[in-house]
Parts: structure tokens; C-alpha cells; sequence
């Protein structure tokens, strides 16, 4: 197998969601799991997902177009965020899928739509998470910018706008935070959140949706039961199993720990002030936003008892002079060929990456030993599609 390549390992991913919902069970058995296509909508993966029987949690018209593609059921999708269209927004809602409503403009389309029959939806609420969990909310001072906020009242606003409205049912609350540290500490804000909007303003809720943010596939970290325990004790003061589901979102928990990317060495070269091997990975394909400080890895050396090196300074292959991934301290040299294999890369990477001087890698899937390709390495025909090489039709 040519590297760099990323390869899935199928029996994590069973097992992760098998975590997940043994969690979900044991303490909420009315739930729902969303994937979250945003995370890595690689398609043979949200296929995965759709025969685990989870829903597709989608935030643009794009990404609800490809569950449909995928063969997500019509009204197997959650359709969130602000980038829904007015068409795909309407066909969500005609077919039952569930809708958490993010701006004003949905608002407006409900009214603007006339409506013949009554329809449901929920809304994402924006809330101060920040005081609740000091540090550790994913904007601190500067506030997260989804959904109606609760404290200045703009929420209670939307809500009697969405109340005119004869045929719409609030039926449901989204309060999905992103966080620095996926803490418990976070979901307890999240569920007490529920709680008080419920009993303020005695809603009768069909659904509660955390949202995603958990970790998953970290020994000394939050595992799911914990996240799930804990929703499950504060929700249940005010809220019960039967009649309100809950839905969590997921994405890094599920994907991230069970994707690694294989590359190789392809250069050492030494100057006056470094040892730099360069390899035919990059940080494009395993932190294209540019912001990991370290990463899981291990090497696989074609001989061992090599002269041990201060310093090795591991590179990509992009002509960035910041695409480093690290530096090896103390070890032995690396040579061509040896290989560097970069573990729980599966979330916000594929994703996320540039068609940047190399396009996308081959991807495979480990079941139990035997590895199938999913996706072949892009090449130039599939880098022009869709492009006009000569100017032929104004439009
Ligand atoms: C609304 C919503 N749901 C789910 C997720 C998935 O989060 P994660 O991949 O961290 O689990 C996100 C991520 O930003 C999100 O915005």
C-alpha cells in the first residue's frame, strides 16, 4: 500500500458505538444518535453510521443533500445550524425530519410558508457557558454565536414568534456547546440549562439535544456512561424517559480514535541549524487548521540500533516551512522508508483538508486484518472536475 494513507479500524468504530449506546440504554432508553457529517462525512463512514441505525446530523444544505444521496431515510436526519436553505429547510420539515432552528430567517420562512398542516421543530439555544464553566467554553469572553440567546431574551422572542404561528410546534431544545475540554462539568451546564428553560416556561418537550463534544477512545478521560449518567440524573428532575428523547450528536467520540494515517520517510536532510526528515505526510491531512501541538504516534523502523539523534524534526510534504509535525527527541535516526503512523486522527481531518499541492489520499478500512479501500487517492482528473478550462457560456 502506497503511503500516505489514512486507514479506519472497523472494530473500533463497532465498538465505540456499541459504548454509546450500551450508555444511552442502560440510561435514557428513548434516544436517538446523530451522527455528526461535519466531523468526517467520508462516505463510506456516514454509510456506516446510517446501518448503525444512527441519524444524520447535518448542517447545510450540502450535507443534507448527501444524507439523502447516502440513503439516509427522509425523515432519518437532523438538520441544524445557519446554512440551511429555504428549499432544502422546507423539504426537511414536509418530511418529518427533526429541525432545530438557528436564525431569524427560519422564523421567517415558517411564517412565509403558509402552512397546511402543523409541523414541529426545535430550537438551538444559546446560553452563557462561559459563567457556568469558567474557561472552558470554546470562545470564552467572545461568546458562542449559534442559537437564540437565553439571557438577553432574544430565546423568549423566538418563542413567541415561533407561537404565532398556528401549525408549528416547539417540540424541541438543541443546546450543543463546543468546549476546550469536553468536560462533564460542561454537559451538567448543558442539562441544567433544559431543566430551567422546561420549568420556566413549562414546555412539554418532545426532545432534548446535547449535541456532540464528548470524548471518546481516551482511558483517562470522561467515558460515555459518565456523560451519560449525568445528563440522564439532571434531566430526569424535570423531564421523563418516556416522553422526551434524548438526542446526542457525536463526532470526534466515534471517529476520531479510530482512524490512523501511515506515511513515510522520504528525506533526511541536515542544515546548520536542524536535522529535518521529511516525510509524504503532511499537516495538512491530520491537522489542516493548523493548532495541534502534539500528536499519537508510533514509528516503525526498517532497522533498529541506529545512532541516537538530539534532534529530528519531522516534516510534510507541502512546501510550507510550518508543515512540521514534531520533533523526536533522543532517537534513534530515521531513515527513508522508515515509517510514522499517526494514531486517532479521524475527526476534523479528511474533512477538512485542502487540495493543496497533493490531493486527497487513499483511505482504507481494517476489518479484523484484511484492508479494503474506500476511497482511491485523488488524482488531476478529479482535482479539474467540474472546472471549464476555456470560457464558453456567460451565465
Ligand atoms: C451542532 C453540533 N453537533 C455536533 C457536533 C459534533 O461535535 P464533536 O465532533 O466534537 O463530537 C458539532 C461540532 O461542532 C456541532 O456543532
Amino acid at each position: 500500500m502506497d503511503t500516505p494513507y489514512f486507514v479506519i479500524d472497523k472494530k473500533k468504530l463497532d465498538n465505540g458505538i456499541a459504548l454509546l449506546e450500551n450508555a444511552l440504554k442502560s440510561n435514557w432508553d428513548n434516544y436517538i444518535i446523530g451522527y455528526s457529517f461535519k466531523t468526517n462525512a467520508l462516505p463510506w463512514i456516514i454509510n456506516y453510521y446510517k446501518n448503525a441505525g444512527c441519524y444524520a446530523e447535518v448542517v447545510s444544505d450540502d450535507e443534507y443533500r448527501l444524507a439523502r444521496l447516502i440513503g439516509y431515510k427522509e425523515n432519518k436526519i437532523i438538520y441544524n445550524g445557519p446554512m440551511k436553505t429555504k428549499d432544502t429547510f422546507m423539504e426537511a420539515l414536509m418530511n418529518g425530519c427533526i429541525i432545530n432552528i438557528d436564525s431569524k430567517r427560519e422564523i421567517q420562512w415558517l411564517e412565509d410558508a403558509n402552512l397546511q398542516k402543523k409541523v414541529s421543530v426545535g430550537i438551538r439555544v444559546n446560553f452563557d457557558l462561559e459563567s457556568g464553566c469558567p474557561g472552558q467554553s470554546a470562545c470564552g469572553d467572545e461568546g458562542g454565536r449559534f442559537g437564540f440567546c437565553y439571557e438577553n431574551g432574544e430565546f423568549e422572542k423566538a418563542i413567541i414568534a415561533l407561537k404565532k404561528n398556528k401549525n408549528v410546534k416547539m417540540t424541541g431544545l438543541h443546546l450543543h456547546c463546543s468546549s476546550k475540554t469536553r468536560s462533564l462539568d460542561v454537559y451538567r451546564q448543558i442539562a441544567c440549562m433544559a431543566c430551567e428553560i422546561q420549568e420556566k416556561y413549562d414546555f412539554k418537550l418532545e426532545y432534548i439535544d446535547v449535541g456532540g463534544g464528548f470524548f471518546g477512545g481516551l482511558a483517562n478521560r470522561p467515558q460515555f456512561p459518565q456523560y451519560i449518567q449525568l445528563l440522564s440524573e439532571i434531566l430526569g428532575t424535570r423531564f421523563n424517559i418516556k416522553d422526551t428523547a434524548l438526542i446526542v450528536e457525536p463526532g470526534m467520540s466515534l471517529i476520531g480514535p479510530s482512524v490512523d494515517y501511515v506515511t513515510s520517510v522520504i528525506d533526511v536532510k541536515v542544515t546548520s541549524y536542524n536535522r529535518f526528515v521529511v516525510t509524504d505526510g503532511s499537516r495538512i491531512h491530520i491537522d489542516p487548521l493548523m493548532t495541534k501541538s502534539s500528536y499519537f504516534y508510533d514509528i516503525q523502523r526498517h532497522k533498529a540500533g541506529g545512532e541516537v539523534i538530539n534532534k529530528q524534526v519531522i516534516c510534510g510534504f507541502t512546501c510550507m516551512e510550518h508543515d512540521r509535525l514534531f520533533a523526536l527527541m533522543d532517537a534513534e535516526e530515521l531513515e527513508e522508508t522508515d515509517k510514522i503512523i499517526y494514531h486517532k486522527v479521524g475527526a476534523y481531518t479528511m474533512c477538512l483538508s485542502p487540495l493543496f499541492i497533493r490531493y486527497y489520499p487513499d483511505i482504507y478500512v481494517d476489518e479484523g486484518g484484511r484492508y479494503f479501500k474506500v476511497r482511491e487517492r485523488w488524482t488531476p482528473s478529479n482535482y479539474v472536475q467540474n472546472s471549464m478550462l476555456e470560457i464558453k457560456e456567460e451565465r
